[in-house]
């Protein structure tokens, strides 16, 4: 009899592969972390033998070549995505992509053409969607808790201070807005269950060159808006708030809960009830949903033609930003 468990290889040695997804992996039932690949063998092995992964390559396409491996999670910089994730799609790997999916929109169209082409699975990595977190909010908004959702206003911040670092890296499609941004997009776009028709957005340009901090605006049809800030040189906020035309929801630790429970705010005219949400590891639902998938169990939540909407609202900030905070259609 043939193995239940997805049989996973990882495409570099990157830090949210390290803290966070091949531990979801390993801890999954459904999945075995096979092997890993580096530029270089020799961290490949070091790394192998840390987190006790069989099989250590000194290269991503020696991975690839490995036809034990059914699917491949990409955490490369954000440049990079788009050409390995069509390499590995294209020796019939299924592709847990981290976000942003790509560097704009004509690059996940791409993408999304090698995955038909091959008949394998394509997903952007955005774990907080998996978390119950979310899953409450939009229950919710979908129950009229707070009425019609008008308004919502999104935070995600922290500090970059390495210069090194790919977030501040022009060349590697680095800056606030595809970086952490990209949530507050995304949770507008899920929330609203819409995609915007117009865009505004100011950032300032750092010495690096990336958007180090971004403002960004969208505008709905039926007179609904969002508004939220992303930045790589201000202290942590990942944080949301929706508004309806009966109330208002507040998550204070929006995307990245952790493991513990975790509460949301619910304020109408009965007044404000605190709802605790029980603890969960996102990574890991996002894993087993992805290996559902793949084994027929269920279908794709979130199909690739939605992280290339992301990128299509994502394109129009930039386009904004970059002239000054000129609207600009979505
Ligand atoms: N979902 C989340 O919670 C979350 C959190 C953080 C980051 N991310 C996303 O995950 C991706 C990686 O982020 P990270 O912070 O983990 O990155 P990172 O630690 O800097 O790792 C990136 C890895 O890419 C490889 N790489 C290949 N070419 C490279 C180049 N030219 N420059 C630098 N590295 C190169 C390196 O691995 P080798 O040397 O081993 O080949 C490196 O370890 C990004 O797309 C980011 O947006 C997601």
């Amino acid at each position: 009899m043939s193995d239940p468990k997805l049989r996973w290889g990882v495409l570099s040695t990157a830090n949210i592969g390290r803290r966070m997804v091949l531990p979801a992996i390993q801890r999954s039932g459904e999945s075995e972390l096979l092997a890993i690949a580096s530029r270089d063998a020799s961290k490949a092995a070091a790394f192998a033998s840390e987190l006790g992964i069989p099989r250590a390559y000194g290269s991503y396409e020696a991975l690839l070549a490995d036809p034990s491996i059914e699917a491949v999670y990409i955490p490369l910089p954000n440049s990079l995505h788009r050409d390995w994730a069509i390499k590995a799609l294209a020796a019939g790997k299924h592709v847990l992509c981290e976000k942003p999916l790509a560097l704009d929109a004509a690059e996940c169209a791409e993408m999304i053409a090698a995955a038909r082409q091959h008949g394998v699975l394509l997903m952007e990595a955005f774990m907080y969607r998996f978390h119950p977190q979310t899953a409450r909010v939009l229950e919710l908004i979908e129950a009229g808790a707070i009425g019609e959702p008008r308004l919502i206003r999104a935070a995600f911040t922290f500090r970059v201070t390495n210069p090194a670092n790919i977030r501040l890296r022009p060349d590697l499609g680095g800056g606030a807005l595809m970086d952490v941004g990209c949530y507050c997009v995304n949770i507008a776009r899920t929330l609203f269950g819409a995609e915007p028709t117009e865009a505004q957005a100011f950032a300032s340009w750092g010495t690096s060159g990336v958007d180090e901090q971004l403002l960004g605006q969208l505008r709905f049809a039926d007179e609904r808006y969002a508004q939220f800030d992303s930045a790589l040189t201000l202290p942590r906020r990942e944080t949301y708030q929706v508004v309806g035309t009966s109330g208002v929801i507040d998550v204070p630790v929006a995307f990245l809960p952790g493991q513990g429970d975790t509460a949301i705010q619910v304020t109408t005219s009965a007044g404000t009830a605190v709802e605790r949400i029980p603890g969960a590891d996102e990574y890991q639902l996002m894993v087993e949903h992805f290996a559902a998938c793949i084994r027929g169990e269920t279908q794709p939540r979130y199909p690739p033609d939605e992280a290339m909407a992301n990128m299509r609202t994502i394109e129009a900030l930039l386009r904004s930003a970059r002239n000054g905070g000129r609207p600009e259609a979505a």
